[in-house]
């Protein structure tokens, strides 16, 4: 696996890849990787004869106060796990690759960025578009991989392609739990033990939720319901617990379509994210 980290050699060994032919995918990483990521990696693999994986982990969709300098870092690791699951090649730019000091453009999209994590994190979805947007065009891939456990993100992201017309298929990978449920996530480190343990609660609230909405319960009870069971787990703040058009991520207050059951919820140091399908019967 090659590592590179300037857009020059970038350039050259895509252009490489293209001469080889077959399919090139991106995946789009921040780093400290887990069984997540490496799930998209392999399904990569499936769907393309050249993996690109990029790591850079993007001060731009991080707002004041949130964990930009804590994120972790483990850049040996993860460039050793790559090429051990088969990526061609590790694309990790310098932050002022990406942006240098004269860098003053930014992608802002509408739609499915509104609400949810939009409201919770003014700006994020701003900086995910600009930076997925930058990578796109410097890899230039047929497909890019992303995770559903980042439901909203991929909505954002399926937005932004069709918008601008990048002409990338974008591949949808189901959330990587663990043992307990609890989505595999960079952040679960922040958890301390009894923190981890009672973390559990967010799948399980959401499983509880999602089975009394296509049992024909009240979305609103369920919802309501779902909040309590977290914040009785020890979860200190809830952000949103949220039933949402699958698609769109407009609200549903009734189950008339595929929708998608959506939570953030802060537990100690860890901000959680998970959501899961809610099919109408
Ligand atoms: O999901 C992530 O890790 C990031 O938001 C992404 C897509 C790599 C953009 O920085």
């Amino acid at each position: 696996m090659q590592t590179i980290r300037q857009l020059k050699p970038l350039r050259k060994a895509v252009a490489g890849f293209r001469e080889k032919g077959g399919k090139v995918a991106l995946v789009p990483t921040m780093g400290a990787l887990h069984d997540g990521h490496m799930a998209l990696v392999r399904e990569a693999g499936r769907r393309a004869a050249h993996v690109v994986v990029s790591i850079f982990v993007n001060p731009r969709q991080f707002g004041p106060g949130e964990d930009l300098a804590a994120y972790p870092r483990r850049p040996a690791k993860d460039a050793a796990m790559l090429a051990e699951a088969g990526a061609a090649l590790l694309w990790a730019p310098e932050a002022d690759t990406m942006y240098p000091a004269d860098h003053a453009t930014r992608i802002v999209v509408g739609g499915p960025s509104a609400g949810l994590d939009g409201v919770a994190r003014p700006g994020h979805f701003d900086g995910v578009a600009t930076v997925v947007a930058k990578l796109f065009n410097q890899v230039r891939p047929d497909l890019a991989l992303f995770g559903e456990k980042d439901f909203q993100q991929l909505a954002v992201v399926r937005r932004l392609v069709a918008d601008l017309d990048f002409g990338i298929e974008i591949a949808a990978v189901p959330t990587e739990r663990e043992e307990d449920g609890l989505a595999r996530s960079s952040r679960n480190i922040y958890l301390t033990a009894d923190e981890r343990a009672r973390a559990r609660a967010l799948p399980r609230a959401l499983g509880m939720a999602k089975a009394a909405i296509e049992g024909g319960g009240d979305v609103a009870d369920a919802l309501a319901r779902a909040e309590t069971m977290l914040r009785e787990a020890g979860f200190g703040s809830v952000d949103y617990v949220a039933l949402c058009d699958a698609t769109t991520l407009a609200p549903v207050d009734r189950l008339d379509r595929p929708a998608r059951l959506l939570a953030a919820a802060r537990m100690g140091a860890a901000r959680l994210i998970d959501n899961v399908a809610v099919e109408p019967r």
